[in-house]
């Protein structure tokens, strides 16, 4: 059965240029991980002002295999950096710091899923 691991991430509303600008350079490895089925951002419009980052695999095992592998540390690494460079400044500038406030993992199992007949 598959799983769904939401990471939902609080983003100030200065800050939404910058995430998207960092995922669109992302490393892109997460598609070649064991049991990857699906990925998408999504961008808050009515209801929330956190960003979705969805993802799909093919059991809970395969995701927490991509979470403790190099792979997520090379897909974090410009998030780690900022963040990194955020406490050695103590917050004063230097480098803009993580884009997200704040982050929460939502999990499910997938019951049921369709797409458009062929
Ligand atoms: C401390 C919590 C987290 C924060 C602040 C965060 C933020 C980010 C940011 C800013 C990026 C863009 C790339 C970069 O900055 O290097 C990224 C990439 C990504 N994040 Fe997270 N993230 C976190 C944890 C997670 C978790 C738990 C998941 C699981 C659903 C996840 C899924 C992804 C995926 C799939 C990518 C793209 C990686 C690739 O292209 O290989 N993130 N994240």
């Amino acid at each position: 059965m598959s799983v769904v691991k939401i990471n939902v991430l609080s983003v100030p509303a200065e800050m939404r240029e910058e995430l998207e600008r960092r995922f669109s350079g992302r490393a892109g490895m997460v598609e070649s991980s064991d049991g990857f089925e699906w990925f998408e951002l999504l961008r808050p419009v009515e209801g929330t002002d956190s960003y979705l980052v969805y993802t799909r695999w093919r059991s809970e095992e395969d995701f927490q295999r991509w979470q403790s592998s190099r792979a997520f540390q090379a897909g974090h690494a410009q998030a780690q950096a900022e963040a990194q460079a955020e406490g050695a400044s103590q917050g004063h500038g230097h480098g803009q710091g993580p884009a997200a406030t704040g982050s929460e993992l939502w999990s499910f199992e997938v019951v049921q899923s369709t797409g458009p007949k062929a």
